[in-house]
């Protein structure tokens, strides 16, 4: 593999515990979503607009195993907290036929560039927005359009989200959904107090329209069907957090995904305010408590908890990136594309408009926005945060990636969070101790690739990550960290 050159501030080393505290400061900004501050930190990674296509073929061209991801920007109505690239729901109508067509357009264009007939998918996930928002010939075109353009990997299972709304609704479409081949499905519940969910701009129904929806989803089929909650919002009390929670669990789903609120760039970032360190702990806490009481289980840190045996809950898209670094190609508005060596953003994202997206395609381009060509320390960076949302860095697939071992490259880290107890060996992973998920926020940050620690360093500290006393005397006292100067 040929890197890029690193740039002079992504040769620099800090000393981890100085990393670790900057990484707590900043935890609403220190997570999975990697890089962080692209302006800066990726600044010298750009490619020219002109490169698009050649840095990309080139880039596919020793990849064999990957996934897919299918972004769908279409919504009922918008919930003011998500961070997701969803149009206008006004314009949803107009849109559809049109979008599904870029995006076989886009499908066709990496066809012949990347020759996606050699490449054995092994995830395929349709995400969005709501993709189960689509008309079911629109979900049948795309499907098809994929296992005609790639190998499938036996086996490998496709991945739907779904709105409790559709789903309750709507039963002959996820039968269809499950007719063509789509084995598993999500559908993001998040709380389940009617107040809450109004003021989060989210349709809610009460929990007799969760329990249809459920009913429908294990009517059509469905074996593998994840939900998703939600914590950490201004106005949602440990109380209600826990009542989601036991409500979740009433539903029997096989899997449920905890999600942390992100705040930046949500309609509800102001609030951030209002959402200390503590309590988010403590519904991390209560919630993992709960599920494993009710026979759901996960390792320290990792969101996603299955009642399934053997089975980690997550797409196989997901699992596959997380687990072994598995280069994805994303298709659709503001969708994301991994190959080993660069990372590329379609347009839309910013504006949450089809329209730049679409002009790309008919004009022949690369509907992309930006494009990086990383080096090396980019690269294990973006994977290793990544794979926290399983709470461990997986050692073998680590080496296999990238010809070198965890601890050569990051040896220094490596020896803090073990003397820290911040994770230990487990099976051939590096995992976070349950005392590690509590701060996991400032393990992550010391695997990013310099350039990015040094921006944790530098960033002032904002209104939605203030700290009690208490939790920093606690902090202190344990990893004798200084959080605020
Ligand atoms: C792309 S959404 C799809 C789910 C489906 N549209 C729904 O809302 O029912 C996937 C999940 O991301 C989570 N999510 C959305 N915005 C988030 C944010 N700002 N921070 C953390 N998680 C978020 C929600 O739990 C949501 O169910
Ligand atoms: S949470 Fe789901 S339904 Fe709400 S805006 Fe985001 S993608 Fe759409």
């Amino acid at each position: 593999m040929k890197w890029n050159q690193p740039s002079p501030s992504d040769q620099q080393h800090y000393p981890p515990r100085e990393i670790f505290a900057a990484g707590l400061r900043h935890h609403h900004i220190a997570n999975t979503a990697y890089p962080i501050n692209h302006n800066w930190t990726m600044k010298p990674y750009r490619v020219r607009r002109q490169d698009f296509e050649a840095i990309t073929a080139a880039s596919w061209q020793d990849i064999t195993e990957m996934g897919l991801y299918i972004h769908i920007p279409f919504c009922q109505a918008r919930c003011n907290f998500c961070e997701y690239t969803v149009i206008n729901p006004a314009d949803n109508a107009r849109s559809e036929d049109g979008y599904f067509e870029l995006l076989l357009r886009e499908l066709a264009h990496y066809q012949s560039l990347i020759h996606t007939q050699k490449k054995i998918l092994t995830g395929f996930d349709i995400g969005g927005g709501t993709p189960a928002l689509a008309k079911v010939e629109h979900i049948a075109q795309v499907v098809e359009a994929a296992q005609a353009a790639f190998q499938f990997q036996p086996g490998m299972q496709i991945s739907i989200e779904t709105t409790p709304l559709i789903a309750a609704n709507e039963p002959e479409k996820i039968m269809a959904f499950r007719q063509m081949g789509i084995e598993r499905i999500s559908m993001g519940v998040q709380v389940t107090q009617l107040s809450l969910a109004k003021k989060l701009g989210r349709q809610y129904k009460g929990f007799e329209g969760l329990r249809e929806a459920v009913r429908n989803i294990r009517a059509a089929g469905f074996e593998k069907f994840n939900i998703d909650l939600m914590y950490g919002f201004a106005g949602q009390s440990v109380e209600d957090w826990r009542d989601s929670v036991e409500k979740g669990i009433e539903l029997e789903a096989d899997y449920i995904t905890l999600y942390r609120m992100r705040y930046r760039g949500t309609g509800l970032q102001a609030q951030a305010a209002q959402v200390s360190k503590e309590v988010i702990t403590e519904m991390a806490v209560a919630g993992n408590q709960l599920l494993h009481e009710a026979g759901y289980a996960a390792p320290p840190g990792k969101n996603t908890y299955s009642r399934l045996p053997g089975d980690v809950g997550t797409s196989d898209y997901l699992t596959n990136r997380v687990v072994k670094g598995t280069p994805y190609l994303g298709l659709g508005l503001g969708a994301q594309s991994l190959s080993h060596n660069t990372l590329a953003y379609n347009r839309g994202a910013g504006p949450k408009s089809i329209t730049p997206y679409e002009q790309a395609l008919q004009t022949g381009q690369l509907p992309i926005q930006d494009l990086y060509d990383m080096p090396l320390a980019v690269s294990m960076a973006k994977m290793i945060s990544v794979s926290f949302y399983f709470g461990e860095i997986n050692l073998t697939h680590f080496r296999e990636k990238f010809g070198v071992t965890l601890e050569s490259q990051f040896p220094a880290e490596v020896e803090f969070v073990l003397a820290e107890g911040l994770m230990e060996y487990r099976g051939d992973c590096l995992s976070l101790t349950p005392a590690g998920a509590k701060v996991y926020n400032g393990v992550i940050a010391l695997f990013y690739a310099p350039a990015v620690k040094l921006h944790l360093l530098q960033r002032p500290i904002d209104l939605g990550e203030r700290m009690s006393a208490q939790w920093q005397r606690e902090l202190r006292r344990s990893f004798e960290v200084k959080l605020i100067a």
